[in-house]
């Protein structure tokens, strides 16, 4: 037995444990996810960059419960090459492992009028790359387990490239691809693949943007989510709206879409 998994509480038959991982749990939506999930029994394990942040919600977490439910790794998506090692021992720590989450992701502006590759990169390398570098290994996994829950968070914007943020909207029009694959692929398999959209959300990534359009916190968007892994769904929006709205904004056609500012 490892040293982390000397401090989660034991499996019993009347007390089930399920285990998830959430990367990019230090803040918003992440980190109310992590709270949501540990409420629920599950033991987490909680990945991101900003140790300080993660050992507040991990203190936090395991505070709240009087027992260690949550466990953290400092991880930049990044860094592709560390991500097998490191699955294979958040696994060992956890004793298992049910649901896998991939929330990171970022937003960088580049300007209206401007065009920035670097940028662009960036954003493809958190968004979509990590995303590769984690839901590969974990598919591949719960396809051999026969069991299993994958939660991708994506995106509203990436229904339509949009004026504001060509590459956002491309990064998650492109994990929303891959994540309908991976459904494609594994419920065959008995495995649960969903993908989150949400609107805006109340976190640091929309905090300096003006006028956003029904915002919910990132404590309703958890609930929703959850609700969603609950029912084993494919696809949630959040808020539920958001279906609606996208509906609409999905069928507008190019010559109107392309007078538009948003
Ligand atoms: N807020 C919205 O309106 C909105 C709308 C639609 C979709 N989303 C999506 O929701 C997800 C969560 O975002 P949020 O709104 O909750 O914003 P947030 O508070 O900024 O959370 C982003 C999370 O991603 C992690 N992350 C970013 N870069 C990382 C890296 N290189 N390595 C590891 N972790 C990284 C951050 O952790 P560290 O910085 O500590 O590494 C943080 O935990 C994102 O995928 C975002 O695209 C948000």
């Amino acid at each position: 037995m490892t040293e982390v998994e000397n401090k989660l509480p034991a499996e019993t038959p009347l007390s089930p444990k399920k285990r998830a991982i959430i990367v990019g749990a230090s803040s918003g939506i992440g980190a109310a996810l992590a709270h949501r999930l540990a409420d629920e029994g599950f033991l987490v394990a909680l990945l991101a960059r900003r140790a300080e942040m993660l050992e507040k919600l991990t203190n936090e977490i395991n505070s709240k419960h009087g027992e260690t439910r949550a466990i953290n790794y400092i991880h930049d998506v990044t860094d592709y090459e560390s991500v097998p090692e490191l699955l294979k021992k958040i696994i060992s720590d956890l004793g298992g492992l049910d649901t896998f989450v991939y929330n990171a992701g970022i937003s960088v502006m580049v300007g209206l009028k401007k065009y920035d590759f670097e940028k662009d990169r960036q954003t493809f390398d958190v968004n979509l790359n990590g995303a590769l570098a984690w839901l590969n290994p974990v598919a591949e996994l719960f396809q051999n387990l026969k069991s299993g829950q994958i939660v991708g968070v994506s995106s509203v914007a990436g229904e339509r490239g949009r004026v504001g943020n060509p590459s956002y909207n491309v990064s998650k029009a492109a994990l929303t691809c891959y994540l309908e694959a991976l459904r494609n692929r594994l419920t065959r398999y008995g495995v649960n693949v969903l993908t989150v959209k949400p609107g805006p959300v109340e976190t640091d990534m929309i905090k300096d943007v003006d006028g956003v359009l029904f915002p919910i916190s990132a404590e309703q968007a958890a609930g929703d989510i959850f609700n969603a892994m609950r029912k084993r769904k494919q696809e949630v929006y959040t808020s539920a709206r958001w279906r609606w709205i996208m509906l609409v904004v999905r069928n507008i056609p190019s010559f109107i879409f392309r007078k538009m500012t948003f």
